[in-house]
């Protein structure tokens, strides 16, 4: 069974006190949706839950570090004490963390890696039989980013978001015939802290993440990438997507049209990889 309509739902939704988690939850809340907010960041998440009980939404919050399982495990039973049943799942904690090629550390990895994609898997391993064992079906939306889909700056985004794409749409056909819809976010440039991202690197990985570097190329890039968000997408605007991409079960969900052409240059450099050997027999 699909989610038709949000009204009478419960959403969890993950990296809720800023950004695009914020505009979700409160599109949600608007369309009358029980939604519980999810962060790490505790005096942001009062904050936007003050706002948003000003508006009379039915919401709660719970603090979690995602990226630890127990803590994600924590979450989901708070929310089923608070509101019974969970329907729709929203992974979208996420960092901007790592660098490219020559400025790797372990940590980066771990970091990026943990909060953008493991907490994505553990997310969809805790709450699906939660979704599932209700009966009334439900729907798992996962922030990736357009850098789920052509590479961007930092390698250890680009494959934490690549991994959450393809989960999605793996996802999507297996749990399609248990009643839950899938269906993977994949914004532009959207005005949010994301290019601050380093204020929540946990206490585990703090040495190890590198500071932000302030002058040469990749200062000039990241400042490139702080100016372009500064001036991004309203994150309700994307919320307000989201909520039409559960209610109508869309596999894709994209904020705006600038990077089509990239991955159109994509599958057609793809293309050209299977054009070299056609027309060949291979040797088994
Ligand atoms: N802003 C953009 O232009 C853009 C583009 C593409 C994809 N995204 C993705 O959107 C998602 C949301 O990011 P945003 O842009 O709203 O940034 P944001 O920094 O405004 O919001 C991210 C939220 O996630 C929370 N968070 C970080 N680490 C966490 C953890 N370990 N556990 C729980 N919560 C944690 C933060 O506290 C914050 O509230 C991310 O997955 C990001 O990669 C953003």
């Amino acid at each position: 069974m699909r989610v038709k309509e949000l009204a009478g739902k419960t959403a969890f939704v993950t990296g809720a006190a800023s950004g695009i988690g914020l505009g979700i939850a409160t599109a949600f809340a608007q369309a009358g949706a029980k939604v519980m907010l999810c962060d790490i960041e505790e005096e942001a998440l009062s904050a936007a839950l003050k706002q948003l009980k000003l508006t009379n939404a039915d919401v709660e919050g719970v603090k979690a570090d995602v990226s630890l399982k127990a803590e994600l495990v924590a979450a989901a039973e708070a929310t089923t004490a608070r509101y019974g049943k969970v329907h729709i799942l929203v992974n979208n904690a996420g960092v901007g963390g790592g660098g490219p090629y020559g400025t790797w550390t372990e940590a980066s990895w771990n970091w990026t890696l943990g909060v953008n994609l493991m907490a994505t898997i553990w997310g969809i391993e805790i709450f699906g039989p939660l979704i599932e064992q209700h009966g009334e079906g439900g729907h798992i939306v996962s922030t990736a980013s357009i850098a789920g889909l052509i590479s961007g700056a930092s390698n250890a985004y680009n494959v934490s978001k690549y991994g959450v794409v393809a989960l999605s749409e793996g996802l999507r056909l297996e749990l399609a015939p248990r009643g839950i819809g899938v269906s993977v976010l994949c914004p532009g440039f959207i005005r949010t802290q994301i290019v601050n991202s380093r204020r929540n690197v946990p206490k585990r990985f703090e040495e190890g993440v590198p500071a932000m570097p302030t002058s040469g190329p990749r200062a000039e890039q990241i400042n490139m990438i702080r100016e372009r968000v500064s001036q991004g997408i309203d994150p309700l605007y994307v919320g307000e997507l989201v909520r039409e991409g559960v209610e109508n079960d869309w596999p894709y969900i994209f904020t705006d049209l600038e990077f089509e052409p990239f991955v159109e240059a994509r599958f057609a450099a793809i293309k050209q990889g299977f054009d070299h050997i056609r027309g060949r027999s291979p040797k088994h």
